[in-house]
């Protein structure tokens, strides 16, 4: 398919009229056009295909030639993210489980939901706890930055004042893109900057203050007004063992503490929520998120 572009890039001549070649067109099109979208085609918004062999072998930049500059990032973005999120960091999270769950690309099938699942909105927000404490203000040499090249989260909810008067993006781009992801571990899961300090202000806005918010219990909160299954429902839909005692999601958690943990605030695992039970489980092998997540994130993207 990616060389199919090429080859209608390359055929057009510099007369051409400066539209996109049909297909490329219809490929924005798709990008532009989400399913409940009014005046989009659905069979367009079907045809939406994973990332291919050809497409990762291409630089990104490959597929702008003798493409407008404006239109160019529709192309680029998403090719970008789709070599980025299926070749570089699906692997990393699903570690051995990568296989079982997103085997190589079969072709087009018109039986596909590609649809984004409730419960996926839930199991995606294990990012959370890959978010660290500070960010780093980083120089040109990807050295700190400035007085104070290390801030706290929290400092930075709402407060646009230092993008346009300290320093510019640049610092805080480099910083984002230097620092590694906070390693999720049962004794320290979500940093405190988003637990006690989601959205405090150092300052008020427009003279007043906005709430501080925990995003943990925003999370747990939000799954139960979506009505989600609990825990144990979730891993009898994964085709995964569903713990009924205490030594049972002991061995599930492979930690007693936190199995008991929760069983003194649930009474029961099948009550656990969706959310914070597939994050309580131990990372699979060369992964970084448990069985359960392997699962409900991997059916997700392999969907895709
Ligand atoms: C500083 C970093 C972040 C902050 C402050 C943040 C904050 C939030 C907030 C406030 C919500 C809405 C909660 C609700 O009302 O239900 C949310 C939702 C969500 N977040 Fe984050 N988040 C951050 C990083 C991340 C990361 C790194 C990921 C995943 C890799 C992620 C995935 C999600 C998902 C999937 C949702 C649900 C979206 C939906 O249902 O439409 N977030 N986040």
């Amino acid at each position: 398919m990616a060389r199919f572009h090429r080859r209608r890039l390359r055929s057009r001549t510099s007369s051409d009229s400066p539209r996109l070649p049909h297909t490329v067109r219809r490929r924005i099109k798709i990008r532009i056009c989400g399913e409940e979208q009014a005046g989009c085609d659905d069979q367009l918004a079907h045809s939406r295909r994973p990332v291919q062999r050809d497409d990762i072998s291409s630089s990104p930049a490959s597929h702008c030639r003798g493409v407008s500059p404006f239109s160019c990032p529709f192309l680029t973005t998403p090719l970008s993210l789709q070599i980025v999120t299926f070749r570089d960091y699906l692997p990393i999270l699903l570690g051995d489980e990568m296989q079982k769950w997103i085997p190589p690309y079969q072709g087009y099938s018109e039986t596909v939901d590609p649809r984004i699942s409730n419960v996926f909105t839930f199991a995606l927000r294990f990012g959370h706890l890959e978010v660290p404490s500070t960010v780093s203000c980083l120089d040109e040499n990807y050295q700190p930055w400035g007085s104070e090249p290390e801030l706290p989260l929290h400092t930075l909810f709402f407060n646009t004042w230092r993008l346009v008067k300290d320093g510019g993006i640049d610092p805080l781009v480099r910083g984002l893109l230097a620092k590694k992801a906070k390693l999720v571990r049962q004794d320290k899961m979500m940093t405190g900057e988003l637990r006690n300090m989601l959205f405090q202000p150092n300052h008020t806005i427009h003279g007043s203050a906005v709430g501080r918010f925990d995003l943990a219990a925003i999370n747990i909160q939000r799954s139960r007004d979506h009505g989600q299954p609990g825990y144990n429902s979730w891993r009898a839909f994964c085709g995964l063992s569903q713990p009924k005692t205490l030594e049972e999601l002991s061995a599930v958690l492979r930690n007693e503490v936190l199995a008991k943990r929760l069983l003194d605030l649930y009474g029961t695992p099948d009550n656990i929520d969706i959310w914070l039970g597939a994050i309580a489980e131990p990372l699979v092998h060369r992964g970084r998120v448990g069985p359960l997540l392997t699962c409900l994130l991997g059916q997700q993207f392999q969907r895709i």
